[in-house]
């Protein structure tokens, strides 16, 4: 096999791994941070749409709800990968979260949990229990925010 053919087969074996993986590399450091700005636009705009819901705005259609609250799970996986080195002092994010890093991943383990309440809460099609898990949801976005985000 000549050099060529090598990096063409290791490149082939590769490159799915490197996209599944959703913290794959982005090419700057502005690239990260816009991926994860974004990420936390769409996540608040998902999450924010059940409120008429919690707050007996509207009737509560359980199924639109679940498909909803199954969107911001997916959508709350999304910003965590792109906190990697080098992208520190550019954005919003405070130095706390590299420099409190055991604390920025509890921050958001408690909110990854909070999400898998919400979820249950929404399967179940009890609206009290839907509310009471969104409350958390929310108090669980604010705490991260008070330590570890700028605000403007
Ligand atoms: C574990 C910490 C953490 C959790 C949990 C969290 N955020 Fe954030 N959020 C951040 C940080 C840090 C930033 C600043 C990111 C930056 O500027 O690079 C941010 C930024 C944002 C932004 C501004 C994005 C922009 O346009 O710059 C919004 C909106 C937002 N978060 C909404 C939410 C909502 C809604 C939730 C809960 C459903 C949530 N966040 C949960 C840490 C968190």
């Amino acid at each position: 096999m000549n050099k060529l053919s090598v990096l063409l087969v290791s490149g082939a074996l590769l490159s799915p791994l490197w996209m599944s993986s959703a913290s794959a590399q982005f090419a700057k450091p502005e690239d990260a941070i816009k991926y994860r700005q974004s990420a936390f636009v769409l996540l608040a705009s998902q999450f924010g749409r059940m409120q008429p819901t919690v707050k007996g705005q509207v009737p509560y259609d359980a199924a639109a709800i679940k498909a909803n609250v199954a969107l911001v799970q997916t959508l709350s996986t999304l910003p965590w990968g792109a906190f990697g080195a080098g992208t520190e002092g550019k954005s919003s994010a405070k130095p706390e979260v590299w420099s409190d890093a055991a604390g920025f991943k509890a921050a958001q383990t408690k909110f990854e949990s909070a999400i898998v309440k919400l979820s249950a809460a929404a399967d179940s099609g009890d609206l009290d229990k839907l509310r009471a898990a969104f409350g958390d949801v929310g108090a669980s976005c604010k705490a991260c925010h008070d330590s570890y985000r700028i605000k403007k």
